[in-house]
């Protein structure tokens, strides 16, 4: 079996998976939105100490597997330093404790591989990553031959939605409210312009289609109704959506990926898996999706990336495994 930790932002998780089958025998995650709310966003320092207490104990529940384990996979990058410290220093423990090989994992091959949770994985593929950090479009040869392509310039779309939701008074995180606000809203109430409509390069911004959205909560003052909030969440969440579709539909126009992987926490809304699936359709691409509760973060997809790197030996030594808040994929 492989145990994977997964702590970089705002979830303590970890996951065992049997390495022949690829079955998950236990995924336990503890969210701390609960915590984070109050501050209307993730505060780095409460969440590190927040993992360090929960991190040792769901591993408390799991003690029973360690003699079936054979290497450990930690999130290491990208991520807030002081969370992925505290996955990175248990791995570190676990790995002295059991005498096994740490199998260090690049966060966004986690989510990629969401999409093969007690799967193959089928190379190559390109794939859209939407989550509170990126907005990216990354074409995805194998798991050792992943690029980046398309990213945000500013704000990802899962800020976009947290900082909306704020905006409107609302806890974090954002995006799931927004979505379910937007169900009674009226879509074409609010004429916001689509970001980057004019610019022929596949890139994303969200920051000024924010800045919209607080001119038109300025202008509804202090009379704003539940109604109001309702068609700004629907206005807001269409054209976010029609942005990606934009650049999407370009991307579709030049390479033409025979798969499409769509992952994150964003990838979770149903408006916009519905509206992908036709836009896919029309490109006779397959788009493939995680399980809903495989789109935010969670140890199951750290654990199956780990599989893939695992039968290819990609291992740390003890020294070597360092955290990095950024990284570049390509430089791996
Ligand atoms: O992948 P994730 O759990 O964490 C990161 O790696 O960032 O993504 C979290 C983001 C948050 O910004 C959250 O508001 C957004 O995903 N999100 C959604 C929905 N569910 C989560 N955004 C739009 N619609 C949703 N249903
Ligand atoms: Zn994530």
């Amino acid at each position: 079996m492989i145990l994977a930790i997964e702590s970089s932002c705002d979830d303590s998780a970890i996951c065992i998976t049997e390495i022949e089958t690829k079955k998950v025998i236990f995924h336990k995650r503890i969210s701390q939105e609960a915590e984070h709310s109050k501050y209307g966003g993730v505060v780095p320092e409460l969440a590190a100490r927040m993992h360090a207490d929960n991190l040792p104990e769901i591993l408390q529940e799991v003690d029973c597997y360690f003699e079936n384990i054979k290497a450990v996979a930690v999130t290491n990058a990208p991520g807030l330093t002081v969370s992925l410290m505290e996955g990175v220093m248990m791995a570190k423990a676990i790995s002295l404790a059991l005498n096994v090989p740490i199998v260090p994992i690049n966060h966004i091959k986690g989510h990629i591989y969401s999409v093969f949770i007690e799967k193959e994985s089928v190379f190559p593929l390109s794939a859209l990553v939407v989550s509170g950090g990126h907005t990216q479009v990354i074409e995805a040869k194998s798991y050792n031959n992943m690029k980046i392509v398309a990213s945000s310039m500013d704000d990802s779309i899962g800020e976009g939605f947290d900082k909306v939701a704020k905006m409107l008074g609302f806890d974090y995180p954002g995006g799931p409210i927004i979505e379910k606000m937007a169900k009674n809203g009226d879509k074409n109430r609010f004429k916001f312009t689509v970001p980057l409509k004019n610019k022929k390069e596949i890139e994303f911004s969200y920051s000024g289609l924010k800045n919209s959205i607080r001119l038109a909560i300025d202008e509804l003052g202090e009379n704003i109704s539940e109604q109001d909030k309702k068609d700004i969440a629907a206005s807001f969440q269409k054209v976010a959506f029609e942005h990606l579709f934009d650049k999407l539909r370009r991307y579709f126009d030049m390479i033409r990926p025979k798969i499409f992987a769509v992952v994150g926490g964003v990838s979770a809304n149903e408006y916009f898996r519905e509206h992908l699936v036709v836009l896919c359709l029309k490109y006779e691409i397959e788009p493939i999706f995680a399980k809903l509760e495989y789109c935010s973060d969670n140890a199951v997809m750290i654990a199956r990336a780990g599989l893939d790197a695992f039968f290819q030996e990609r291992f740390v030594g003890f020294e070597e495994l360092d955290v990095k808040s950024r990284v570049d994929l390509e430089s791996e």
